[in-house]
């Protein structure tokens, strides 16, 4: 399956609708997703991205039927991930003499990957490329997700290639934004910058500062999953501004586990104190066991405060809070605050642990922690919800 996106360009990638779980089982991708790869005819033919693996015979025969592969003259792979360059050795045994495209990083990954030396063509930051009517301009992007992600812009037909950058998990036969319903594509793209690029913010905003002051008029972004932004792309710019500046919401989230409900208790009862003195901010009461991964993220991402809690066990805390709390440190919080509560048996040090991991990743933390030893009475849920409200005034 082709789609047309200008005379010069087709998008000739997977659209996957079936694809429930995104880097290995991490992101739930509850839309599905599409590897998008490009061909773009002009003096010379270029293949901007690839698909993934399971899908390379099925793109590699859908290719054959819009171009004799030999007449491909060089293969962009913007960034070395195996959802956009899982197909490439089945293409390259095909046409192995194709020079790759690619930063040096970029060059290093591939050949980690599937170790093979192949024609590598390395660029760097604002090299261009002639391929006859235009040049292709490549813009490196280091840590908009990966050390070798790049984006590519083409002079003349005015397309950014912006690979991860601006993408989504949202399967649509459509392909493009002013055929999407506005709202899903907003809340996918929402998520996929919360998971995928949010730890990155600080670059985020440095690079595209950077993109500005090219002055590139950008008429289309073709990024490398999801729609495709051609009706206002700069719609898109203008959300990874806002979501790259220290973004929050007037919400909190409470997370928690709880092996016989005490932990559970506690954490409502915080929840029914903020709301008891703001009835307009959201709180979310979420079972890290109960509730997927990747919506969390997305969650504190838009939060301007995270409660953290769990029950103790033996000398820790439960798995499924300590693997997330691994996840939340890694975010690279900006302003924004954090709490911890919990109940124990004989030891509150787990509990207390929570704050010092919180501190340590950059989160405003509250210094009082709420720990109730066995199970919390009628005034102690009185003092988590005071607790909530010393909380949200702090
Ligand atoms: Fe970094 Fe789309 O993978």
């Amino acid at each position: 399956m082709k789609i047309e996106i200008n005379e010069k360009i087709s998008w000739v990638g997977k659209i996957d609708f079936e694809l429930r779980k995104f880097h290995g089982d991490q992101i739930a991708t509850e839309s599905g997703s599409s590897y998008n790869s490009y061909l773009i005819k002009d003096e010379k033919n270029i293949l901007v991205d690839l698909v993934y693996k399971p899908f390379a015979k099925e793109f590699i025969s859908n290719l054959q039927k819009e171009i004799e592969l030999s007449k491909i003259d060089f293969i962009i792979v913007n960034h070395s991930e195996p959802d956009h360059s899982g197909a490439l050795p089945d293409l390259m045994d095909l046409i192995p003499h194709t020079p790759i495209i690619c930063t040096a990083s970029g060059a290093k990954a591939i050949q980690g990957q599937y170790h093979k030396n192949w024609d590598f063509k390395i660029v760097k930051n604002g090299e261009k490329l002639n391929i006859g009517s235009q040049d292709i301009l490549f813009i490196e992007a280091p840590m908009m997700h990966w050390p070798d992600t790049m984006m590519c812009y083409l002079t003349k037909n005015e397309v950014l290639f912006s690979n991860d950058v601006f993408g989504q998990h949202f399967a649509n036969p459509a392909m493009f934004d002013d055929l999407s319903d506005k709202c899903n594509l907003i809340a996918e793209t929402e998520k996929y910058y919360a998971n995928i690029i949010s730890p990155f913010s600080k670059k985020t905003v440095k690079k595209l500062n950077e993109l500005k002051s090219m002055n590139l008029n950008i008429k289309t972004i073709c990024p490398a999953h999801g729609i495709i932004w051609r009706n206002n792309p700069n719609q898109i710019i203008d959300l990874y501004e806002k979501w790259a500046s220290a973004y929050q919401e007037n919400q909190i989230t409470i997370l928690y586990d709880s092996m016989y409900g005490n932990t559970k208790q506690i954490a409502e009862n915080i929840a029914i104190g903020i709301q008891s003195i703001d009835t307009n901010v959201v709180v979310k009461v979420l079972n890290v066991s109960k509730t997927d991964g990747s919506d969390i993220i997305t969650d504190v991402f838009k939060s301007k405060g995270i409660l953290v809690g769990s029950s103790a066990i033996n000398n820790g805390i439960l798995n499924s809070v300590a693997g997330l709390l691994q996840e939340i440190c890694n975010l690279a919080p900006e302003n924004k605050k954090a709490g911890t509560f919990g109940s124990f048996g004989w030891s509150a040090k787990p509990i207390e642990n929570i704050n010092d991991v919180l501190a340590k990743a950059g989160y405003n933390v509250f210094p009082e922690v709420f720990k109730v030893q066995w199970s919390p009475d009628e005034s102690v849920l009185k003092n988590a919800q005071e607790f909530g409200i010393n909380f949200f005034k702090f």
